[in-house]
């Protein structure tokens, strides 16, 4: 029995030597594969982090910078006007206020010309900074402002984060719009307020509004009343019900396009 039992246990130790031998083969395929399928997951189910070098360029940096020194250099204090009157920015002593897609920053000077918040450039563009801090040092906002590498649909702030988020000609550019807005609402304080959208702000005189769209041509033709039906879609889906679209129409020329705006509150 000793011997036999020797024998076994002689055949079990070989045996377990074997499946050790085995399953170590099969972890070893096992390990790549694993590793492979999880690498792909990531990158699918990934927000886009790193810009896409095609279209994150400092070219393209410099070609918008320019044109929110020219083309629309009279769109962004108007804005910064009804954004404050809106929403009493002028009544805060202190705060955090994030540009998303904030680009060369021409509406947080506005806004800091306006407000004691402190503004933040969040934007993918990282080739913006050094353009928006050499601007910001010249104006005397150098320690009102910062900037941050973000995608508006993995935003680097922590939740409750911010009093108020802006955002102009930007959330159309967003490959996952539910994502960004999901986002948004996450780093929204309790009670702030967000308004993002493209085009002017709603008391822009005419004649200025027409000047600019004239010079845009046909680039900013787009149906409002259908990307508004898409964004009551998704806030549906996303169940957030704490939101406004407004569609500027100016009296004097009710078919100029003033773009297109969503108000969110965080509840
Ligand atoms: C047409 S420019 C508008 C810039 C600025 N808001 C203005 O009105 O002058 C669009 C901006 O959105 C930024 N942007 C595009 N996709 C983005 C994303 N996923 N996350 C953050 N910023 C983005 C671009 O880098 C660019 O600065």
């Amino acid at each position: 029995m000793k011997s036999v039992g020797g024998f076994r246990s002689m055949y079990n130790e070989k045996q377990r030597r074997t499946d050790a031998g085995n399953s170590h083969r099969r972890r070893g395929k096992l390990v790549p594969l694993v590793l492979a399928v999880v690498l792909a997951i990531s990158v699918v189910a990934a927000p886009l982090l790193t810009p896409d070098h095609e279209r994150f360029t400092e070219e393209a940096a410099q070609r918008m910078t320019q044109s929110a020194g020219s083309v629309l250099a009279p769109v962004y204090a108007p804005l910064a006007e009804q954004l404050v009157a809106d929403y009493n920015l002028d009544d805060m002593e202190t705060g955090i206020g994030i540009d998303l897609g904030s680009g060369p920053g021409t509406l947080i000077f506005e806004l800091c010309a306006r407000t004691n918040l402190h503004w933040i450039n969040a934007d993918i563009n990282p080739h913006f900074f050094p353009i928006f801090f050499a601007e910001a040092e010249k104006r005397g906002f150098g320690h009102r402002v910062s900037a941050i590498f973000a995608d508006a649909q993995a935003l680097p702030f922590r939740d409750n984060y911010a009093d108020i988020i802006v955002s102009r000609g930007s959330y159309h550019f967003w490959d996952d719009k539910a994502l960004g807005f999901s986002e948004i609402m996450r780093v929204l304080k309790p009670g702030g307020v967000a308004y993002i959208g493209r085009g002017m702000a709603r008391d822009m005189p005419v004649e200025t509004a027409q000047a600019i769209r004239e010079q845009q041509g046909e680039r900013m033709v787009y149906d409002r009343e259908a990307e508004a039906a898409s964004l009551e879609a998704m806030f549906a889906e996303l169940g957030i019900d704490t939101y406004r679209i407004e569609i500027p129409v100016p009296p004097d020329d009710p078919s100029l396009n003033y773009g297109i705006w969503i108000e969110l509150r965080a509840p």
